[in-house]
């Protein structure tokens, strides 16, 4: 096999599961236009930490690097502590590789009963950018008097002039290839510090896109909105939390969590960027083969189409809606009784 190199972290608990389904659908997509990528899997993870005492190898950043991908599974186990699994690989591979832009996609299917019933398909179609490597999630903070019942606990979040106007970029030129529309999420009216500087950067980063219809909107009144009419959104820009918090609502208003994927971006390809489902390990689940694979196999969608491989990513996209629209194989999450193994086969004869 060659082609670019990609590593693999499946991870933990339904990761590994759902992401072997999604390099069978990526290989087979590829296949069809005579094209193929490495898929290198790297065993990292919380059994990997239990073994040797760190989630990853010393040199595991320096091996990441190399690749010119990483697909990602998700970590988190119940017996291994967050700052182990989340704090020690996920969050600090978003920061050091830069990936900055954080596109999550949500799409309502023909086929998928939103819980807002009446919603036809393809009348949500948004795409989310959250803010990825500053903001609320910037790791900077303490505990003073720590175990004493005095103690203390503070986290400073930090927001940059660049850190926000190059994610509010970035969804511009998206809303540019879409509908022309986009919404800026703030909190300014309480957090005038931080937010206040986000919506100074809006107000400038809009002028240089007069031909796009933009508008502020307050995250709780964004949180109704979503429920109440998700279908006005188009492109929505929002700091690190409230894109986190926001795109797992858009991922339930499209039905389920096990639908939605995620593109951790470096636009200027300096460090390899980063495609995994916005859904975690799933510990309830787990070992029962029943996770929902597709929310990993529309994230190695738009893997196919950050290494310029549109026709094999259009593949992929058209093979989903064929299998949601008939049906006939829906996993647990989707109200059916399918495997996680019978909706990549499923994929995959669709493909
Ligand atoms: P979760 O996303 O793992 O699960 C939330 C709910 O959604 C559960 O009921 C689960 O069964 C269901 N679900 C998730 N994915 C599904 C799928 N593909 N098919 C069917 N159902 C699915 O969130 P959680 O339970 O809050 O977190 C579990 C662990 O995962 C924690 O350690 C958390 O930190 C971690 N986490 C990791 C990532 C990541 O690595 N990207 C993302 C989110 C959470
Ligand atoms: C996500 C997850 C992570 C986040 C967690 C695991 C830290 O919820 O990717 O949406 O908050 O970014
Ligand atoms: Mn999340």
């Amino acid at each position: 096999m060659a082609g670019p190199r990609i590593a693999v972290i499946g991870g933990d608990g339904i990761g590994p599961e759902v992401i072997e389904q999604a390099i069978r659908v990526a290989d087979a997509a590829l296949g069809r236009e005579k094209a193929s990528v490495t898929w290198n899997r790297l065993p990292w993870g919380s059994e990997f930490y239990k073994k040797h005492g760190n989630i990853l190898p010393e040199d595991g950043w320096d091996t990441l690097a190399k690749h010119d991908a990483i697909l990602f599974g998700a970590v988190g186990s119940p017996d291994v502590p967050e700052v182990v699994t989340v704090h020690g690989l996920l969050l600090p591979m978003r920061r050091k590789f830069d990936q900055y832009v954080n596109l999550r996609p949500a799409y309502l299917f023909e086929g998928v009963q939103s819980p807002l019933r009446d919603k036809a398909p393809g009348s949500i179609d948004m795409f989310v950018y959250r803010e990825n490597t500053e903001g609320e999630y910037a790791p900077i903070g303490g505990r003073l008097y720590p175990g004493t019942p005095h103690e203390v606990a503070t986290a400073t979040a930090v927001f940059t002039r660049r850190g926000c106007e190059r994610i509010l970029r970035a969804g511009f030129e998206a809303a540019r290839k879409r509908r022309k529309k986009l919404v800026s999420i703030s909190k300014a009216n309480a957090l005038t510090h931080t937010l206040g500087l986000w919506d100074e950067a809006f107000g400038d980063v809009r002028k240089e896109y007069p031909d796009v219809e933009s508008r502020m909107l307050l995250v709780d009144a964004a949180a109704m909105d979503f429920v109440r009419k998700p279908e006005v959104f188009d492109v929505v820009v929002a700091s690190n939390l409230f894109g986190d918090i926001l795109t797992d609502l858009s991922a339930m208003v499209t039905g389920s969590v096990g639908l939605a994927s995620s593109a951790n971006i470096n636009p200027e390809k300096v460090f390899p960027s980063m495609f995994e489902p916005v859904h975690g390990s799933a510990p309830d689940i787990a070992g029962k083969g029943i996770a929902n694979p597709l929310a990993a196999v529309l994230s190695v969608k738009l893997l196919l189409e950050h290494l310029n491989q549109a026709k094999a990513a259009a593949a992929v996209w058209s093979a989903v809606v064929k299998v949601l629209r008939e049906g006939k194989v829906r996993t647990p999450d989707l109200g059916g009784s399918a495997t996680t193994t019978q909706m990549g086969d499923a994929v995959l004869a669709a493909l």
